[in-house]
């Protein structure tokens, strides 16, 4: 059962509200969701960095569906694509060929060679975790080995597959034996390293680490005498997403990659939040100098419309005579209303210059957290790269973590009321990630102006400053 509203939202309830309520207590699973809100909201609209609740109240979104909407919410030329597509061909199996399908795969090879100076192939899938599948038969098809590194806080998502690479044991712990679970290396999380704060010496311990998996045949890892090792491939993100937007030491990737290719690990860029530009890169692995040999890729390509995901491959690996029809499928895969979304998606990312506008946002905005953290001890650590910002929530030591503290900013947030924004009325809808779910993610649409990150940051303060009063 949900928890009892607090004042300021039950003195608002709508009836309507309240019956819906009791029907999905009824009705509806909790295990499709996330349920981090102890009082469930409804929304009704949205537009650019606001959502609406049934009450017309607006809440300024700091999350942005995870980083699927990087364009801002109902963006008229997105949507324009998409009713397009509607009114000319809204439904098509993916067997048979469409415009939209091939113009988008161009594109992205386009954007890949660019990043990244490589030729490949795009196949596509439809949520990231089904491409994260895709991704692991094209390994296993590819290299015959079924066991797969991936990092401390990494998430995948949440399908079998991918849970067996995804860090969190506490999602694979109800649902039996993972005999393909993968050996989880430490990312290089400075702010939490046994060298916290120095950048340098933390990288240097990771890769250490990592490379002794090689150095003899009693790691585990590696049989010194045929030279093979026993993973197919690294699953990498560049920015940790959900293990709390942890940004690594600049050379660590080219230092990783490096000793990947002398093993024969094929590189897997999971690029499904970061990608698309929230970073301000295209790619985000861009930023650090490293040729992925697979990169899986969902959310923003549709701007949180009809989904596509899918995953992109070096030629030898995915070729048609090596990797055919039939390897991978799913009805929905290449539908006509996403592939034409992701299609007008792409075309706004080549006619505008988000890598500069996204850089230049980015350090607004964290300038902004530097000025918040400055007056309270709570916030251990703040980080961005482009759009993808952090905020660490700690005890008065600024280093304990504090997820009661975390929790209750977000519940303040989504409680709406906050004596802010033209209306003097508003809410603010937040994300939590990292290790010990302390973790701010900030993840705003990259349209948004200076006067919202302005009041971005006087709502951040401010749901903080309430949620410490209320220790
Ligand atoms: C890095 C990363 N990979 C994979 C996924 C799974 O994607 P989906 O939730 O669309 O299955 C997510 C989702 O948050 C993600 O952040």
């Amino acid at each position: 059962m949900n928890k009892p509203l607090p004042e300021v939202q039950a003195a608002h309830i709508r009836e309507d509200e309240l019956d819906l309520l009791e029907k999905e207590a009824r009705y509806c699973s909790h295990g499709d969701t996330v349920h981090y809100a102890e009082h469930p909201k409804f929304f009704d609209r949205c537009e650019g960095s606001y959502l609406f609740d049934l009450h017309g109240q607006a809440y300024l979104d700091l999350q942005m569906w995870y980083s699927a909407v990087n364009l801002g919410y109902a963006n008229p030329v997105v949507t324009e694509a998409m009713r397009a597509q509607m009114e000319k061909l809204p439904q098509l199996a993916c067997q048979y060929l469409h415009r939209e399908k091939i113009e988008l795969a161009e594109m992205i090879c386009d954007s890949v060679e660019r990043g990244f100076g490589m030729k490949g192939r795009v196949h596509f899938n439809v949520g990231g975790a089904q491409a994260v599948e895709d991704a692991l038969k094209l390994v296993r098809k590819s290299t015959g080995r079924q066991h797969m590194l991936a990092f401390q806080g990494g998430y995948h998502g949440r399908t079998l597959g991918a849970s067996a690479i995804t860090s969190s044991y506490r999602y694979r712990e109800a649902f039996g034996e993972f005999a393909d679970r993968a050996e989880f290396i430490p990312f290089p999380y400075t702010f939490r390293s046994s060298f916290p704060g120095d950048a340098a010496k933390t990288e240097d311990w990771c890769i250490g680490e990592f490379d002794r998996l090689f150095a003899h045949e009693y790691t585990g890892a590696w049989n010194s005498k045929t030279g093979r090792s026993e993973f197919g491939a690294f699953f990498v993100e560049a920015v940790q997403g959900t293990g709390g937007y942890v940004i690594p030491p600049k050379n660590y990737f080219r230092r990783l990659a490096k000793i990947c290719k002398e093993r024969g690990i094929l590189l897997v860029d999971d690029e499904i939040q970061m990608g698309f530009h929230r970073t301000g890169k295209m790619w985000a692995m861009v930023h650090f100098d490293v040729q992925p040999d697979i990169i899986v890729f969902g959310k923003a390509l549709t701007n949180g419309m009809n989904p596509i995901s899918g995953i992109w491959a070096r030629e030898e690996l995915i070729n048609p005579a090596v990797f055919g029809p039939g390897s991978t499928h799913s009805t929905f895969a290449s539908n006509t209303l996403g592939t034409a979304t992701g299609l007008a998606v792409m075309r706004i990312f080549a006619e505008n210059d988000y890598e500069a506008s996204v850089k230049e946002k980015g350090a607004y905005f964290l300038e902004k957290l530097r000025d918040i953290k400055s007056r309270h001890k709570e916030v251990g650590d703040v980080d961005g790269l482009g759009l993808a910002l952090r905020m660490e929530m700690c005890t008065a030591d600024g280093f304990t973590p504090s997820r009661e503290l975390a929790d209750r900013m977000f519940q303040i947030g989504l409680d709406g009321g906050l004596p802010l924004g033209p209306s003097r009325n508003m809410g603010l809808v937040l994300d939590i990630g990292g290790y010990y779910k302390n973790v701010i993610t900030l993840a705003p649409s990259l349209e948004i102006s200076d006067s919202e990150m302005d009041l971005a940051a006087v709502a951040l303060e401010h749901v903080l400053v309430a949620a410490k009063s209320l220790h």
